[in-house]
C-alpha cells in the first residue's frame, strides 16, 4: 500500500473544523472543568490543536489501549489514566471511529471510576463501519470507509506526522 497523492482534508480544512469543535465544547460544557482524555497515540495532534481552542479550565491526560482481539470481539484491553475520573466530565478524544468496539469497550471501564459524565469527541467517524451502538458526541469529519493517515492516524505506524489528511491505496 501506499500514500496516496490526493489530499482529503487540507490543513486549512482541519483547523477550520478544529476551531469550530473547540467553540462547540466550549458552549457545552459552559462554567465547568473538563476532562480532555486522550487515546493514544493517533490523538496527540488533535488533542494538542483542539485543547487550545476549547477555551474551559481542561485537565489533559492521555490512555494507551492495548488491543487484541479474535474475529470482531475485543479480548484484552490495558489503561491506565493520569488524572483521577471521579466526579470529572470527562471528554474522551479519539482519532478515529471505526467499528467502535474500541471506544465502546473503554466507556464501559471509565464508568466504573464514576465519573461525573463521559461525553466522545472523534476526529473522524466512519458511521457506515460501525457495529456496535456508539453515537460520537462531537465529530470532526466524516470519511469514507478507506484508510487515512495524517494528523495523527497511521498505517503500519506511517504518515501520523503527515499535516494534512490522505490515505493508503
Ligand atoms: P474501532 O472503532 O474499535 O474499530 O477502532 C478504531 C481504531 O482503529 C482507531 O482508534 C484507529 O487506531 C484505528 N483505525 C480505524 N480506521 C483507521 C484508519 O482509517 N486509519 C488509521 N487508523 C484507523
Ligand atoms: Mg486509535
Amino acid at each position: 500500500m501506499n500514500l496516496s497523492r490526493e489530499v482529503l482534508k487540507s490543513e486549512e480544512q482541519i483547523a477550520e473544523r478544529v476551531h469550530a469543535l473547540g467553540r462547540e465544547i466550549t458552549e457545552f460544557y459552559k462554567g465547568q472543568e473538563v476532562s480532555l482524555l486522550g487515546i493514544l497515540k493517533g490523538s496527540f495532534i488533535f488533542m494538542a490543536d483542539l485543547a487550545r481552542q476549547i477555551r474551559l479550565p481542561a485537565q489533559v491526560g492521555f490512555l494507551e489501549i492495548v488491543t487484541s482481539r479474535k474475529s470482531e470481539f475485543l479480548t484484552e484491553v490495558a489503561f491506565s489514566s493520569s488524572f483521577p475520573i471521579e466526579g470529572s466530565h470527562v471528554l474522551v478524544i479519539e482519532d478515529i471511529l471505526d467499528t467502535g468496539v474500541t471506544l465502546a469497550y473503554l466507556t464501559e471501564q471509565l464508568q466504573l471510576h464514576a465519573p461525573a459524565s463521559i461525553r466522545v469527541c472523534t476526529f473522524l467517524d466512519k458511521p457506515h463501519r460501525r457495529t456496535v451502538d456508539l453515537q460520537p458526541d462531537h465529530v470532526g469529519f466524516q470519511v469514507p470507509d478507506r484508510h487515512v493517515v495524517g494528523y495523527g492516524l497511521d498505517w503500519m505506524g506511517k504518515y501520523r506526522n503527515l499535516p494534512y489528511l490522505s490515505w493508503v491505496e
